[in-house]
């Protein structure tokens, strides 16, 4: 026998779609696509389709998607319920997924997933399947958009979530402790409202709080060391970065083990009813950690560097994510580049299509002019896009 067979059986198996079919989804009225594992390249004028197109396949990881669009103003205008259905290789085999709005009829409510929504409805390998944890388990999809080029000046929170994707990435079962710790801070904050009195309530309540709090907090501390140690490490023209998580549990764990934590957490959260029973909320917690981001070799906060600087330091952070979760997770993640390919001069775009083809990426790359791809000849497929109708470009 050849070597061919066993080197190829030992190369990692990225996360890949094979076939995605999208039915009533923004201009999609319907489109069945089969691409091969390779990067994919979307060209068309404005207004074509082809973040629409990224939000779907961003839709197959937990969440609320690229653009956090609420479910309802995805459907097609004047349409029926959408849907988006996917075939996916990955490390661990092949899985179909199908997620969507339900129908009126078969809404239910739900408040424990990642998407506080139970009007979305999902299944895989055609089995009814709930909650974040589920998608996380199967696919693996991170992205960059024109709308995070805000991420590192905006709130806390939009990087908060960006930790937290790159947690669930990591380690699927995240996205359940977040689901528990934002249905406990819910249910707290509503006792509080309506009956403070109800000590002994509140003492379990915040106990909930407490575990899942410094559990995740933990989570968020393991992964951005790896974050980092992989950021410092990567060579090439994108900058360096450095990264810290600014969060009170985050910094405590660093110092004291985490049963000690929970209970100065608890006791934290005790102290606080009746001031965040006036405020709503909780003054303290992991909902409120922040990520620093600092430019290594210009030793300068993020926020403080030019648009392009920033821009370039996003994609660092999310190649550094590809390389984490490819080697977590036994194959690269499905990632979805949204007009980066655009900002980059040669010398940087010619390395990030190296360093997709190494790790065996799909990358879903967007942009308006075919030039800039050039470069990915016979590593990628490319498809003209032009109102939401995809046509193979030779
Ligand atoms: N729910 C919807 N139903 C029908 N069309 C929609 C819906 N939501 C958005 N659209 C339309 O889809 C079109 C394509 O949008 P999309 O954002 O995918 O374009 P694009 O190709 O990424 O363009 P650009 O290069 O400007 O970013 C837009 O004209 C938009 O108005
Ligand atoms: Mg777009």
């Amino acid at each position: 026998m050849s070597a061919e067979p066993a080197r190829a059986s030992r190369a990692p198996t990225a996360f890949a779609v094979g076939r995605l079919r999208l039915t009533d989804f923004r201009g999609y009225a319907g489109l069945d696509l089969r691409v091969p594992a390779t990067p994919i390249v979307l060209v068309g004028a404005n207004g074509a389709g082809k973040t629409n197109l990224l939000e779907a396949l961003s839709l197959l990881a937990p969440g609320r998607g690229l653009r956090g669009a609420r479910l309802a103003e995805i459907g097609r205008f004047g349409a029926g319920p959408w849907a988006v259905h996917a075939e996916i290789a990955g490390p661990r085999g092949a899985i179909a997924i199908g997620t969507g709005l339900a129908p009126a009829d078969l809404a239910e409510e739900d408040d424990d997933d990642l998407e506080a929504s139970g009007r979305r409805v999902l299944r895989i390998d055609g089995k009814p399947a709930r909650g974040a944890q589920a998608l996380a388990r199967t696919v693996a999809a991170l992205w960059l958009t024109p709308e995070m080029d805000r991420l590192l000046l905006d709130s806390a929170s939009a990087r908060r979530r960006f930790v937290d994707r790159l947690v669930v990435s990591l380690e699927p079962e995240h996205a359940r402790r977040l689901s528990a710790y934002q249905k406990a801070l819910r249910e707290r904050t509503r006792i509080l409202r309506e009956t403070p009195s109800a000590a002994s309530w509140l003492d379990a309540i915040e106990a909930t709080l407490a575990e899942t709090g410094v559990a995740l907090a933990a989570a968020r501390n393991a992964a951005i060391a790896d974050l980092g140690r992989e950021l410092i490490q990567a060579a090439g023209p994108f900058p360096r970065a450095a990264v810290a998580l600014e969060g009170g549990i985050e910094s405590a764990l660093a110092l004291r083990p985490a049963l000690a934590v929970e209970d100065e957490f608890r006791r934290l959260l005790a102290a606080g009813r009746s001031r965040d029973a006036e405020t709503g909320g909780a003054a303290e917690g992991p909902h409120r950690t922040d990520l620093a981001v600092r430019y290594v070799d210009k030793d300068r906060p993020a926020a403080l560097c030019s648009t392009g600087e920033q821009k370039a330091l996003l994609l660092s952070l999310t190649l550094a994510q590809v390389e984490l979760v490819t080697a977590r997770r036994g194959g690269a993640p499905v990632l979805l580049l949204d007009e980066v390919v655009a900002h980059l001069d040669a010398d940087r775009r010619a390395a990030l299509f190296d360093r997709l083809a190494a790790l065996g990426c799909q990358a879903w790359m967007t942009g308006t002019d075919a030039a800039l791809f050039a470069p990915l000849a016979g590593r990628a497929v490319q498809f003209a896009v032009a109102a939401a109708r995809l046509e193979a470009m030779s």
